[in-house]
């Protein structure tokens, strides 16, 4: 049986591919992962994402970049899916050593080994992200698709949040980003991304190694880390809610995001292991449809029941997109699939894990964690503060 190497595979999406392929029974399936604290917590053992792969893949506790934990976990292994990454946004804009460390150096790492040790790898899946396209493709009303860079902190600061066009200045309205879309990372993961992306390109074709490369759009779900207080923002309003903290939208809260299911995700992720066609592709993972910030935040509160405000402040953060919502052509082309669980099944079921988990270990709403990442955020000036008014309860 063919053997499959998932990084990070007790992370988040990890831990879903590895319970997918274990149901579908065609694979051997080892983890390398390093069970980071930020992830994980201090006692990984008591982790969700830990109980959720024991005993379904052999396990190997180590890092990236380290050769010999490399070297000893691809030994009999055919393919790789590599997801171990550092995954802040806000956080990557001022950890940048440990961002290239993880993200460049653990993947550059991969293919020492790899070349070193003459492994006959048949195939690298890289978890990419939407990220490397920055603010993705827009319609202007004069000039059609269009691709705008950054949106300029001066705009921001009087409230004109949506993107204006790079020809005639005119506000942009949301297109599907396909990914012919011109790359234009903003912040520092989606520098590190695309570089992972480069590497891939780069050194497969000429080392005989079949890859596929996947930009993942936002993806949540159970099992969605309750402890980074760094990324996820369906996770991070979830233990506001529950405590009855006030919410701090950011912007005017329409900003807006692609949510795909992380089950839609392992799904298609598996499939790029025997479909051919997935081979040499850059292939967008989204549900093609985007809803705002302020949505989640409502739709949220009123799952939990909860009392809190939501403060939608003029807020935000450098490095920050307004929308971008995939174009899946490519992605039902190859695989004849399109995500299907839908963003309100999908939170319901994500608030019912979150109720569960809060159960077993009330701690985990302990929110020291994310107030600690904004005001880190803050003393990296990544954040603009704007005069605060409430307007919602
Ligand atoms: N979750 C999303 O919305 C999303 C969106 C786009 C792309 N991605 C990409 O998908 C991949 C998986 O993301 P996730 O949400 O499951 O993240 P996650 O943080 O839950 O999982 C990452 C896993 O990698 C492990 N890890 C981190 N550094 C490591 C190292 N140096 N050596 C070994 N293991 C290490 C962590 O312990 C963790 O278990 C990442 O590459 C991420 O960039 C995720
Ligand atoms: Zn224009």
């Amino acid at each position: 049986m063919s053997k499959v190497l998932i990084t990070g595979g007790a992370g988040f999406i990890g831990s879903h591919i590895v319970n997918l392929l274990v149901k579908q029974g065609n694979f051997e399936i080892r983890i390398l992962d390093n069970f980071s604290t930020q992830i994980h917590g201090d006692d990984y053992k008591a982790s969700f994402l830990y109980n959720a792969v024991l005993d379904k893949a052999e396990l190997f506790i180590g890092d990236i970049r380290n050769q010999e934990d490399v070297l000893n976990s691809l030994i009999g292994v055919d393919q790789i899916i590599h997801l171990a990454a550092e995954t802040g946004t806000g956080q990557s804009m001022y950890s940048l050593n440990n961002y290239t460390d993880v993200n460049i150096m653990g993947l550059s790492t991969i293919f020492e080994v790899i070349l070193k040790y003459k492994i006959p790898i048949k195939k690298i899946i890289l978890a990419s992200s939407r990220a490397v396209y920055g603010e993705g493709l827009k319609t202007c009303p004069h000039h059609g698709i269009v691709s705008p860079k950054q949106r300029k902190e001066d705009d921001m600061i009087l409230k004109d949040f949506e993107n204006h066009c790079p020809i005639c200045n005119a506000i942009l309205s949301s297109a599907l980003t396909t990914e012919s879309c011109q790359t234009n990372p903003i912040s520092y993961y989606a520098y590190t991304k695309l570089a992972q992306e480069k590497m891939i390109e780069t050194l497969c074709p000429i080392n005989g190694i079949d890859y596929t490369i996947f930009r993942y759009y936002n993806v949540y779900g159970a099992g969605q880390s309750l402890n980074n207080p760094y990324t996820g923002i369906v996770s991070i309003f979830s233990k506001l809610l529950l405590q009855d903290k006030t919410i701090n939208v950011f912007e005017d809260g329409l900003e807006s995001r692609d949510f795909v299911h992380v089950e839609d995700v392992a799904e298609i992720t598996c499939k790029a292991l025997t479909e051919l066609k997935s081979n040499t592709q850059i292939i967008n993972v989204g549900s093609g449809t985007s809803i705002s910030v302020l949505q989640v935040a409502e739709t949220l509160k009123s799952i939990y029941g909860s009392h809190s405000l939501i403060n939608i402040s003029g807020d935000f953060r450098k490095g920050d997109i307004r929308h971008n919502t995939a174009d899946i052509s490519l992605l039902k082309e190859i695989f004849n699939h399109r995500p299907h669980i839908s963003f309100e099944q999908g939170l319901n079921d994500l608030a019912t894990w979150v109720l569960d988990e809060v159960k077993t270990n009330p701690e985990i709403l302990l929110t020291q964690g994310y107030e600690q990442s904004i005001d880190e955020l803050k003393e990296a000036n990544m954040i603009f503060q704007a005069k605060k008014e409430i307007l919602h309860d």
